[in-house]
């Protein structure tokens, strides 16, 4: 899987996100340890604090899959946002501090970190999911 194969992925299921609150939609591909990909988008709730990101969808959807250990993620804004840090906590449950992290908008990739520098000797690294 390229970089620019999982771009491709965020982006479409950007396409789908349901954001009738905050109009920000975000999309996300995650490429697991043996290489599958699944998807996510954020889907909102007239009760606020329902509302789910697109990292967390992607990676429970992999998770409740039986893919539990996550190579890259890859996320799609209109601005190269970034991840919460709920999310950073998410991926570091199922990720290493090598995990990648990579940040895009629908036209480019905007930048590379490793999940070990958003989420700075976190705690959640220490689960082996
Ligand atoms: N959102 C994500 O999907 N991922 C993030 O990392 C940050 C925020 C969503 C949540 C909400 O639906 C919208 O973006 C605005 O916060």
């Amino acid at each position: 899987m390229t970089e620019q194969d999982l771009h491709h992925y965020a982006v479409e299921a950007r396409e789908r996100a349901y954001a009738p609150y905050s109009h920000y939609a975000v999309g996300a591909a995650v490429e697991t340890e043996d290489g599958t990909v699944f998807t996510g988008c954020n889907v909102e709730n007239a009760a606020y604090p329902q509302c789910i990101c697109a990292e967390r969808v992607a990676i429970f959807k992999a998770v409740s899959e039986g893919h539990r250990r996550i190579r890259r993620l890859l996320l799609v804004t209109q601005d190269g946002g970034t991840p919460c840090g709920g999310c950073r906590s998410v991926m570091a449950e199922f990720g290493t501090p090598e995990t990648e992290v990579i940040i895009a908008t629908p036209e480019t990739i905007i930048k590379r970190y490793r999940l070990g520098d958003l989420l700075l000797d976190g705690f959640e690294f220490r689960h082996d999911a």
